[in-house]
């Protein structure tokens, strides 16, 4: 946590720095100079090259602003992303979700197993009702986008729903947590391999 902090002032006095010194350039898009600090984790660009850290390239914007307010108000418990997510409140969350948004996404680099991937396409029959044979989602139902998304953090986030550790008492992600109840833990993982592997 504390390290966590030290870095959110690090990256605010390199940000003053750059705003400083910056003529015109890609720094000059309002979002630009805020999403600095986010690069540390989340890669350049939002690219994440890590499994456990998502890929936010391309992120679309309500989602993203979801995620930060959940987030910052702690609904989503992550210690490493509460102190960001207040920051970016208070920097101007559409900036920064219009930064994001107009990122190029590319897939996880992340590889998984073949055949983890194999059985997990098979029980992703039952997702497909939200979030299409693609993996893509449904903006209009407020589903999001998994495909290609870092594997191990899609996994973490299968867990938390079923553990009912993300957002306690949400009514859009009730029926999503009561089928996570009924998928094993292994399948969990598969399922994880395999909308990464969507491309
Ligand atoms: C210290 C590392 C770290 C930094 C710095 C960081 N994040 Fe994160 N971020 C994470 C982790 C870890 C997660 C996944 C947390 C979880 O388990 O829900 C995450 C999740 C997210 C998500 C959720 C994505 C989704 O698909 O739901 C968004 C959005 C996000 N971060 C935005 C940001 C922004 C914007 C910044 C910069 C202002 C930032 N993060 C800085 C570590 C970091
Ligand atoms: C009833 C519709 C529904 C079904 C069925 C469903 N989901 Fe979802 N899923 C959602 C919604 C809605 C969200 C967004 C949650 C939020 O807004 O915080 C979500 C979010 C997720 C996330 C988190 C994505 C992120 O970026 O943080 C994962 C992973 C996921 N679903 C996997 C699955 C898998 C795998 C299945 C099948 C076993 C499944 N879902 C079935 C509606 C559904």
């Amino acid at each position: 946590m504390r390290t966590t902090i030290r870095l959110v002032a690090g990256s605010l006095s390199l940000m003053t720095g750059f705003a400083a010194g910056a003529s015109a350039g890609p720094l000059d898009v309002p979002g630009a100079t805020k999403a600095l600090a986010c690069s540390a984790c989340h890669g350049p660009g939002g690219q994440s090259p890590s499994s456990t850290i998502p890929i936010i390239a391309g992120l679309a914007p309500w989602y993203f602003k979801k995620a930060v307010e959940d987030y910052a108000t702690g609904r989503r418990p992550s210690p490493e992303m509460e102190p960001y997510a207040k920051y970016v409140r208070e920097a101007g969350v559409d900036d920064v979700a219009a930064y994001f948004a107009a990122q190029s996404r590319q897939p996880t680099a992340v590889a998984v197993d073949a055949a983890a991937a194999a059985r997990g396409r098979v029980a992703s029959q039952q997702c497909v009702v939200c979030h299409g044979e693609s993996g893509r989602g449904d903006p209009a139902r407020s589903i999001p986008d998994l495909s290609g998304q870092a594997p191990g953090y899609l996994r973490n986030q299968m867990l938390l729903f079923k553990a009912d550790r993300r957002s306690p008492g949400d009514q859009a992600v009730k029926t999503v947590k009561e089928l996570m109840k009924s998928v094993p833990d292994d399948t969990i993982a598969d399922l994880a391999a395999y909308y990464s592997s969507l491309r």
